[in-house]
């Protein structure tokens, strides 16, 4: 029998010791099991912002920061981006197996029957402010189909996991679709079946009642791959809040607004807004890129390269460079003159400068999914403001894929984080007069 593997941590105080087993992954980083540490020397651990801390187990998503290494169900991302589509990803994620022609075909179906909204949901558009942000419609809307199958849905079972699961991926891009729309004076277009998932989803975008539409394949093609790159990212801020809503038992649909919230965020998923917001700032103003990356180093200005930096990897993002490679590619099928040109080469330029400056070699720091993806977006006809919601679009199967592991997860109990309090010790109520 081999050896039980622990670390030993000892207390000077009092000279009491633990043993904590060490839990090996299949692949990765070797991770201290804490649990009993409360229980056995009275102490919590202090980890703000879980840079240590692993908070569940999870076979879905690997990725290692150290050698801007990413997979899906140990699929490279490299392989599944040339060779895979968002659906066949989505099933991967879901199942943690690739689909064989017959589970992808009843898959398919099965996502393009769900697309649809109940005609009651589109009133809810119409409460909200024309100028309204989408993602702020997404966050309600989404949110909002709790109370259409929140009664039908029986969490313990498998079953009604999967069929909320393909509700949710089917129904974003309607749901996005016509955030656009309502914001735009523009008439809701249904979803076709006759389409593929980004098609489809470029078609209630773009397409006019009184025109026939037809997407440019080029722009099918890397919608999908943009999808499968943001499908998942293991236990990111936004997964980690679905994980964490999810655990009280909630509805997976107010699980997901609540990752939909979270991603908002421009350190997270609204970076892609900004860097472009950042990049025509830089194409615009008299300040040369250098201007603005000394800008960023300054410790004294908040302003940061947006879509630079990234908590887990301290190498190059593998989904950047494939995206930089895209954008590439799309701008010169768009032709030389293409009015986002400059954009991309100001990017160019800026990942040029900001990787011969020891500030960000030292600390790590290079591009992200972010720094491309909206040029990429933005030629492709895509407003600013939708950016984040495309993100939130691919990212719901990795959110849905996590709250499920989660569900069925024996060891995973309501989260509940402790902490280290710093406030008032206690002391007597003094009345308003006497304060
Ligand atoms: N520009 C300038 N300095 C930076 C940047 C940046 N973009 N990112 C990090 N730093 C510096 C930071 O000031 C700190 O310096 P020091 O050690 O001197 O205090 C050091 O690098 C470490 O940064 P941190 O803030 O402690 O790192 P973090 O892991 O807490 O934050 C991050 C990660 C992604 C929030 C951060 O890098 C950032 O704000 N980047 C810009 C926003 C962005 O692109 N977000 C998208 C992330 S990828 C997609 C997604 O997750 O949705």
């Amino acid at each position: 029998m081999s050896k039980k593997e622990t670390v030993t941590l000892t207390d000077n105080s009092t000279g009491k010791q633990i043993e904590l087993p060490i839990l090996r992954p299949t692949n990765g980083t070797p991770t201290i099991d804490v649990r009993a540490l409360y229980k056995e020397l009275g102490y919590f651990t202090y980890d703000p912002g879980f840079l240590s801390t692993a908070s569940c187990r999870s076979s879905i998503t690997f990725l290692d920061g150290e050698e801007g290494v990413l997979q899906y169900g140990g699929y490279p991302i490299e392989q599944l981006a040339r060779h895979s589509t968002f659906l066949e990803t989505c099933y991967l994620l879901l199942s943690g197996e690739l689909p064989n022609k017959k589970e992808l075909k009843q898959f398919t179906t099965i996502i393009t029957c769900h697309t649809m909204l109940h005609e009651a949901l589109k009133r809810f558009y119409s409460g909200f402010r024309r100028d309204a942000h989408p993602m702020a419609i997404m966050v309600g809307v989404v949110g909002a189909l709790s109370s259409f199958y929140h009664d039908e849905i029986d969490i313990q079972n498998a079953e009604h996991r999967m069929i909320a699961a393909h509700q949710l991926i089917a129904k974003m891009p309607t749901i996005a679709a016509w955030s656009y729309r309502y914001a735009n004076g523009l008439p809701f277009t249904y979803p076709k079946n006759n389409l593929s998932y980004p098609e489809n989803f470029l078609h209630m975008m773009f397409s006019m009642p009184t025109e026939p539409y037809e997407p440019d394949p080029f722009f099918v093609k890397a919608l999908d791959l943009i999808m499968i790159l943001h499908a998942d990212h293991e236990q990111n801020a936004s997964t980690s809040t679905v994980r964490l809503t999810g655990s009280s038992e909630a509805n997976p649909f107010a699980a997901v607004s609540a990752g939909i919230a979270s991603l908002w965020g421009p350190a997270h998923g609204g970076a892609n807004e900004s860097v472009i917001r950042m990049l025509v700032d830089i194409v615009e103003s008299d300040n040369d890129v250098q201007y603005y990356v000394d800008r960023a180093k300054d410790k004294s200005n908040n302003f940061r390269l947006m879509g630079f930096g990234h908590r887990v990897y301290k190498n190059y993002d593998p989904r950047a460079r494939i995206i930089r490679q895209t954008c590439h590619d799309l701008l010169e099928h768009l032709g030389k003159d293409n009015e986002y040109q400059e954009l991309f080469d100001t990017a160019m330029e800026l990942e040029r400068i900001a990787l011969e400056d020891d500030y960000f070699v030292s600390r790590n720091l290079y591009p992200n999914v972010d720094f491309y993806s909206g040029i990429i977006l933005l030629a492709m006809g895509i407003p600013l403001n939708m950016f984040t919601v495309i993100f939130a679009m691919s990212r719901t199967v990795g959110w849905i894929s996590h709250w499920n592991e989660m569900i069925q997860d024996p060891e995973s109990r309501i989260g509940r984080p402790r902490q280290l309090y710093s406030g008032a010790l206690p002391r007597d109520y003094i009345n308003i007069e006497k304060r």
